[in-house]
């Protein structure tokens, strides 16, 4: 089901920065974050409780991959923190998504990464040993990932039409890579405007520099919101 608020990556390093720029947007604007590693381990669980009270929902992005009991335990601590939304990596295998799913409950939207975007498909034959192609690859994993229970993917927006066709219309696909029309690219290598990401279907798209980056944060914001519900 397609959330109408971009998901603004908040990929910054200590809380003080992440005030500092959520200062740029009206109090009353409630937002839909992603909190990645680097700030949460930086800040702990402060950081959600804190976002969380400013009335934004969250997607904390720890792409968790250990034992199935490991993960179950820790989803449990994730589930108590109130967050909307987390992630594992798909190849920790069908018992440890289910492990995930059991810890978090289903009030929590779970979420599988396939193969990560930095992954080309010569480094996942030679590193991983998986002899398919890249695209074979992604689907397995987001066929195993419903079999699991869970509710989606993290996947390129160019793959969301053959996971949707592959799973079902109502698995979820969060699609990164997203530029406005435009705008630079960055270090993103297969990018998509917000209005071609509504087109092929997204559920939720996660876009962190060009609104972290951008002069005026709030402008930003607003304009590729409107282009995501334009699309
Ligand atoms: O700044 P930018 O819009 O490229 O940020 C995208 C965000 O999505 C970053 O937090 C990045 O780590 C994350 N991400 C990604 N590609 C993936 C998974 C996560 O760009 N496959």
């Amino acid at each position: 089901m397609k959330e109408n608020r971009p998901i603004i990556a908040l990929d910054f390093a200590s809380r003080t920065e992440v005030q500092t720029f959520l200062e740029q947007f009206p109090s009353q604007e409630k937002l839909f974050v992603k909190v990645g590693m680097e700030l949460y381990y930086a800040e702990g669980p402060d950081i959600i409780h804190y976002l969380k009270d400013c009335g934004h929902s969250i997607f904390l992005d720890l792409k968790l991959h250990d034992i199935p009991n490991t993960v179950e335990s820790a989803m449990r601590v994730l589930a108590k923190l109130g967050v909307d939304m987390t992630n594992v990596h798909a190849a920790g295998g069908v018992e440890m998504m289910q492990a995930a799913r059991r810890g978090l409950g289903e009030d929590a939207i779970l979420i599988a990464v396939t193969q990560l975007t930095s992954t080309s498909e010569e480094q996942m034959r030679k590193d991983q040993n998986i002899q398919t192609s890249l695209q074979d690859a992604v689907v397995h994993y987001a066929q195993k990932a419903q079999e699991a229970g869970l509710d989606g993917v993290v996947c390129s927006a160019h793959e969301v039409k053959l996971i949707k066709e592959a799973t079902n219309p109502e698995f979820v696909c969060l699609t990164p890579g997203i530029r406005p029309s435009g705008g630079e690219i960055g270090d993103q290598k297969r990018v998509m405007t917000p209005a071609d990401a509504a087109r092929i279907g997204s559920d939720y798209i996660v876009v962190g520099r060009p609104i972290t980056k951008s002069e005026d944060p709030y402008q930003t914001y607003l304009s590729i919101k409107e282009e995501w519900n334009r699309g």
